[in-house]
């Protein structure tokens, strides 16, 4: 279930976003771009029903989303893939999950849900820029599926292999779309070659 999002933009962003020569506001415009063009292949599968429309001129069939939209940034970072979601799905209701990381356990820690009340019936779009030791995604979906979600796809910016590993053991129905698969994870359970702390860079702490 895992897609690797192939284009010769993200490659190039993904280059400005990795690099220490990048400031606050290079990354963030690389990551908004980016955000926005994986938006196409994280929702190529979406369902439509025939309907029909009106032109000035005739009538004539159209499409329409069977299901609503429910986007999940995970903050904080994932709040760095908003803009670019949220410019093309204007639509989509927001949901937001906060974990972060405990420095020394490396397990997620949950502070906030706001869930909006339609998850049952949407195509829910969880998203993040980091998928490390999996621990993060992995509660997060957790906590849709409680919440009675059961449509949702995960798409992140950098991958590990450990952590597609353990999403993909707890989560086998969700599939994961990232722009690179890196090779590991560092003793902090960092990314390799990863891009540092996406969180500290979006927000510039
Ligand atoms: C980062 C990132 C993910 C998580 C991934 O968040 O945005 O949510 O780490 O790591 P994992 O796969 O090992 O769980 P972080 O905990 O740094 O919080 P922040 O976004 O608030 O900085
Ligand atoms: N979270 C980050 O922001 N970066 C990593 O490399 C791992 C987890």
């Amino acid at each position: 279930m895992l897609h690797l999002v192939e284009h010769p933009i993200i490659r190039e962003r993904l280059t400005q976003i990795r690099s220490t020569d990048s400031d606050t506001a290079a990354f963030r415009h690389a990551l908004h771009d980016i955000a926005r063009l994986m938006c196409f292949p994280v929702t190529a599968n979406l369902e439509t029903s025939v309907t029909e429309v009106e032109t000035p001129l005739t009538k004539t069939d159209g499409h329409e989303l069977i299901r609503p939209i429910v986007l999940v940034p995970i903050l904080r970072a994932g709040a760095g893939m908003m803009q670019g979601f949220s410019e093309i799905l204007s639509e989509a209701s927001v949901g937001y999950i906060g974990l972060y990381r405990d420095e020394k356990t490396h397990q997620p820690h949950r502070y906030y849900c706001k869930m909006p009340p339609n998850l049952a019936e949407a195509d829910v779009i969880m998203i993040d820029p980091m998928l490390a030791t999996g621990g993060s995604a992995a509660d997060a979906a957790d906590e849709l599926k409680e919440l009675g979600a059961s449509r949702i796809h995960f798409a992140c910016l950098i991958a590990a292999p450990e952590g597609v590993k353990v999403f993909e053991e707890r989560h086998p129905d969700i599939p994961v779309f990232t722009a690179s698969l890196d090779e590991r994870l560092n003793e902090d359970a960092y990314i390799v070659p990863g891009l540092g702390d996406a969180g500290d860079r979006y927000f510039g702490t």
